[in-house]
């Protein structure tokens, strides 16, 4: 089996696919899709455009629905939510579907949407997906980080090099491109600072300008989600 990172879908080869690819929004799209499966919510089904996410989201009733959109890091206008994973709470969600639009997050899951399978990697749900991942063994992962507007994001590759870190001490798994290496390496420079590296990340930054420091917080922490999000339709994130 062989590991590759991505830092952003740009960089992603154009011709083909991973059997699995798991794509990494730490901040925040990808901790928000964990916890609403967390508290209940049955399906966040993405979409990069917030035209296609308002039609999809009109063919379902609207006492079971929940739109969320953010763009910049804020909440759009007239949505009922933002993309924080705080606002994730099992009495504003259980049973319900959330619709989902975020500025980059949702995007890389388009890019990866035609993989055999798609999951949902954060730190908050890093063992989960490790855990998936050596029980499954696919011949040919990508990691792929998000990134802001095509460009390199610190806290999607650390988030990588988490995962990478544990897949390659097993011996199933081979690093399969350099940003592995790198990837891992950050992570072990930073691993015990996670928090402070989140601040530090312009994006990070981005968010502590808005006000979401709880956010910041609660991404940093390792592990404590025991949730895969797995793509089971195009954009449809779901428990496995
Ligand atoms: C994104 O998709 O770019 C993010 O998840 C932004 C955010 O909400 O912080």
């Amino acid at each position: 089996m062989e590991v590759f990172v991505y830092h952003t879908p740009e960089l992603t080869p154009a011709d083909t696919l991973p059997d699995c690819a798991v794509v990494i929004d730490v901040l925040r799209a990808t901790s928000t899709i964990a916890t609403a499966l967390k508290v209940g919510t049955c399906a966040v089904q993405t979409f990069s455009s917030l035209t296609d996410l308002v039609n999809a989201s009109q063919q379902w009733p609207a006492s079971q629905r929940l739109l969320a959109g953010e763009r910049g890091g804020a909440k759009v206008e007239g949505y009922d939510l933002g993309n924080s994973p705080l606002d994730c709470t099992p009495e504003l969600m259980a049973g319900k579907r959330l619709f989902l639009s975020t500025t980059n997050g949702t995007r890389a899951l388009q890019r990866v949407t035609e993989a055999k399978t798609v999951l949902a990697g954060a730190l908050i749900n890093r063992q989960a997906i490790v855990n998936y991942l050596l029980d499954h063994q696919p011949q040919t992962l990508w990691l792929l980080g998000s990134g802001w507007e095509g460009g390199y994001s610190l806290e999607d590759t650390v988030c990588a090099g988490a995962i990478a870190s544990l897949l390659t001490q097993t011996a199933s798994y081979q690093v399969g491109n350099d940003e592995v290496i790198a990837a891992i390496a950050l992570y072990q420079q930073w691993q015990d600072r996670l928090g402070e590296l989140l601040q530090q990340a312009s994006h990070g930054q981005r968010l502590l300008r808005l006000g979401c420091n709880q956010d910041l917080h609660y991404c940093a922490s390792l592990d404590i989600l025991d949730i895969v999000p797995m793509q089971m339709g195009p954009g449809l994130m779901m428990t496995f």
